[in-house]
């Protein structure tokens, strides 16, 4: 069901608290590697500045667990925004307390200001009462545009809800429909492109798409617990071992309704993980015992080429091999090309999968590509996401 945005409210002259996802990866020196996310956060952020509100952006970065870590403060993201908006945003130096009380007072419409990490607080994470009052007690109006963050019962994201009148913001809109038009109505053929390091991990999102999706590609660390479950030798692979028995129901599954669900036919392994260590391609029946599966080989990515090419629709989450290691990353890099130039309807899964695409320049030649990693899996689980349940619906 839609919820109610902030199309659908007066936000004129308000003080607008706005919850994004703000957790962008940072290098060893500090800097933003990609800020897709701080993008993907514009549509809303520029809506409610062309209709004079003012802005109290909050966001968590990293995991700080609780207390000050001077790394990762939202200095450098108030710096970033500032440019993209072109435009001052003000920081703060804590999100709650007299200080923000103070800065929230000064703003005038259309004026940004950025609080600090909500994660500085033990309390966030907790859904503490008193930390999500004092968060709302800064602002009229509550808007979510975190959909990286939505599957977080936190105080920023559940608990504001119940002291504010609360909308979702544009990017959680389209988050919605874009990841929702996979689980209804996606058009067909579908494939799901699945790769990533554990079977566990998507186990939950494999069961709810299988009555929608026509093909279920597997690549990456997980193929070698499935092709386990088919009973290849898989060498010093990553195996799930407690997962084998639930690989081998969903390929059992996968035959029954009809899903063609495919497996690497070759891959490239090699003996140890180092940036230094040369892959050698070999068949799936061939694996040596001391070598590992690290990315899947030139055949696969021909048949799975074939596959992709027959749909209307692909859904792509988790990488094909190791991405961070040039050598082990030509899997990912030959799909991602391929998806970026098909005539069809292509979602990208966010976490890593986002983060490759970006780092190839291809997010913009995607359908859509998703600012949830986490969440975008459980969204696809079927599960319901606290941060959007808590939202009111557009009809009520
Ligand atoms: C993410 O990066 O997936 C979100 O920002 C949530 O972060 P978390 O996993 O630390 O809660």
């Amino acid at each position: 069901m839609s919820k109610l945005t902030v199309r659908d409210i007066e936000v004129g002259g308000k003080r607008v608290l706005v919850r994004v996802d703000f957790n962008v990866p940072l290098d060893e020196a500090g800097a933003i590697m990609d800020d897709g996310r701080i993008r993907a956060a514009l549509p809303t952020i520029e809506y409610l500045i062309g209709r004079g509100a003012r802005l109290i952006l909050c966001s968590h970065l990293g995991r700080p667990d609780g207390g000050v870590v001077e790394g990762l403060r939202l200095a450098v993201v108030a710096r970033r925004l500032s440019q993209l908006i072109g435009r001052p945003v003000a920081t703060t130096r804590d999100c709650i307390g007299p200080e923000v009380e103070a800065a929230v007072a000064g703003l005038k419409d259309e004026d940004v200001l950025l609080l600090e990490n909500l994660r500085f607080h033990p309390e966030e994470e907790k859904n503490d009462a008193a930390f999500a009052q004092a968060l709302a007690k800064l602002a009229d109006i509550y808007v979510d545009d975190a959909f990286g963050t939505a599957h977080r019962a936190h105080a920023s994201v559940v608990g504001v809800t119940r002291y504010l009148p609360a909308v979702s913001g544009l990017l959680l809109e389209q988050e919605m429909i874009n990841l929702g038009r996979i689980l209804k109505d996606p058009p067909r053929p579908l494939a799901a492109l699945l790769g990533g390091a554990k079977v566990s991990d998507k186990v939950g999102m494999i069961e709810n798409i299988m009555a929608k999706v026509d093909y279920i590609l597997v690549g990456g660390g997980m193929a070698a617990t499935f092709l386990k479950a088919k009973a290849y030798r898989i060498g010093k692979s990553l195996l799930e071992a407690d997962r084998v028995a639930t690989a081998a129901e969903l390929l059992a599954r996968a035959e029954k309704s009809g899903v063609t669900l495919m497996l690497p036919l070759d891959v490239v392994v090699t003996g140890e993980i180092t940036p230094e260590a040369e892959g050698s391609v070999v068949s799936i029946e061939g694996i040596p015992d001391d070598r590992r599966i690290v990315d899947i080989g030139p055949e696969t990515i021909k048949s799975f080429q074939g596959a992709l090419a027959k749909c209307q629709a692909v859904f792509w989450n988790g990488p094909m091999g190791i991405y961070e290691i040039p050598q082990f990353a030509q899997g990912t890099k030959a799909l991602a090309r391929f998806l970026a130039g098909l005539e069809a309807t292509t979602v990208i899964g966010g976490g890593s999968t986002a983060d490759a695409v970006a780092e190839m320049g291809l997010a913009d030649r995607m359908s859509f590509v998703s600012t949830g990693g986490g969440a975008s899996l459980d969204f696809l689980s079927g599960k319901v996401l606290p941060g959007i349940e808590v939202l009111p619906d557009k009809e009520a």
